[in-house]
């Protein structure tokens, strides 16, 4: 099943996404439909239970389509994966009405979801957030600004992470915040390096009354649920890094068969196929951390500090093989007239976001300690 999902989401991405990217890029458009044609496929919703209208499959499918999706676009990879963090939420730990209400559209591409943790006082230190959710009556009344909220402008279903109790990772909650709910705004859109297509949003919460039949688990679980959707979003950056630095790969392959000089093609000189030798057994290596993460995700067997590894190993990789493309396309690769350029801002973002590689580093290293701090 996952060579036909990996067949299907090529497809697609190299017919509908690939020849609109160069210039939605530059003009910060993200269309979509095409998350929408992506659920028909069923492709926005691999890993969720066909009984909430997923494809009922795993993390080594829902990998295959999102590295494809990748090669042709990572902001519709990102966009694809970070649709999926409600819905694993949601599915984890949502009541059977939460589930039957939110995920089907989510699952189904006809509705985009997003996720909010990340505040100006909490970025890596994520249980410092500030923004309150308080208690009154059968409702919470949030306030705060969340950050760094990937499609935060498009989405329909976003969980939020908020305070309703004292300091620290006990005193949070997570909630179901809906598009054009009454106090809830929109702030800055940031201005990015790459994945113009996928936007960064500033949400902006003033006494936005959400129900409490909105609170996902129970009140204080908020950081427990975030950090292990992250945990299975990490994955799902990995895939997405492992299809960038695979773009990148065939591109700089392609440019070393074509391009000669000295009277033959520049990958006849050593210098060159090593480099690519090199970058296509790191690519090789990043796939199987992916799919060993995957695998033991699919097993229901722990797979925190693989996701943690595999989310390291492959974006570093993808920001290592993407600057050696560029360098073996020399001043061409440096051009927007070549791809190559945007892997390489695009693969940057991989290394920051869902926990930049240094908090992977202390994740796999609090593991390899045993909690040792
Ligand atoms: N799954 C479930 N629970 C977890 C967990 C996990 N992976 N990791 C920790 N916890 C639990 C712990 O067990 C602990 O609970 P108990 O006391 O009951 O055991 C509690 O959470 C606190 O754990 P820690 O003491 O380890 O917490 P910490 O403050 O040291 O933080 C951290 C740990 C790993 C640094 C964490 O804060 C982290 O991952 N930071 C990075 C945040 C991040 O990835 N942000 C990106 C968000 S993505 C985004 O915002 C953009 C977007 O659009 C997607």
């Amino acid at each position: 099943m996952q060579s036909e999902i990996r067949t299907l989401a090529r497809q697609f991405a190299q017919k509908e996404i690939l020849p609109r990217v160069e210039e939605d890029e530059k003009t910060e458009t993200f269309r979509p439909e095409l998350i929408e044609q992506l659920g028909s496929l069923g492709l926005t919703g691999i890993p969720v239970s066909e009984t909430y209208e997923g494809a009922g499959l795993g993390y080594r499918e829902y990998t295959a389509a999102i590295e494809e999706i990748a090669k042709a676009s990572a902001s519709y990879a990102i966009s694809v994966a970070v649709t999926g963090l409600p819905q694993v939420i949601l599915s984890n730990y949502g009541t059977e009405e939460q589930k039957k209400r939110w995920i089907p559209p989510l699952a189904t591409g006809k509705a985009i979801g997003a996720f909010s943790l990340s505040e100006a006082v909490s970025g890596s230190d994520a249980a410092a957030l500030i923004t309150t959710a308080k208690k009154e009556g059968n409702s919470y009344l949030l306030n705060g600004t969340k950050l760094w909220c990937t499609q935060g402008d498009v989405a329909e279903t976003l969980i939020v992470m908020a305070r309703t109790g004292g300091e620290g990772p006990k005193g949070i909650s997570a909630f179901v915040v809906e598009k054009g709910m009454s106090g809830f705004r929109l702030g800055k859109r940031e201005k990015k390096m790459g994945c113009g297509i996928s936007h960064t949003m500033e949400l902006v919460f003033e006494n936005t009354k959400i129900p409490e039949s909105h609170l996902i688990g129970k009140e204080g679980e908020g950081f427990k649920i975030a950090l292990s959707a992250l945990d299975s979003g990490r994955i799902t950056i990995a895939a997405t890094a492992v299809g960038i630095a695979q773009a990148a790969l065939d591109c700089a392959v392609h440019h070393a068969k074509e391009r000669e000089q000295f009277g033959k093609p520049i990958g006849a000189q050593q210098g060159v196929a090593f480099l690519l030798a090199d970058m296509g057994t790191q690519i090789e290596a990043a796939r199987l951390l992916v799919q060993q993460a995957a695998t033991l995700k699919d097993k229901d067997q722990p797979y925190s500090q693989q996701a943690a590894m595999a989310k390291l190993f492959a974006t570093d990789t993808a920001m290592k093989v993407t600057t050696d493309a560029v360098q073996i396309l020399g001043g061409s690769g440096y051009t927007s007239e070549f791809p190559v350029e945007r892997y390489m801002r695009e693969a940057k973002v991989t290394q920051i976001v869902e926990g930049t590689n240094q908090i992977q580093r202390l994740v796999v290293g609090r593991h390899l300690l045993g909690g040792l701090r």
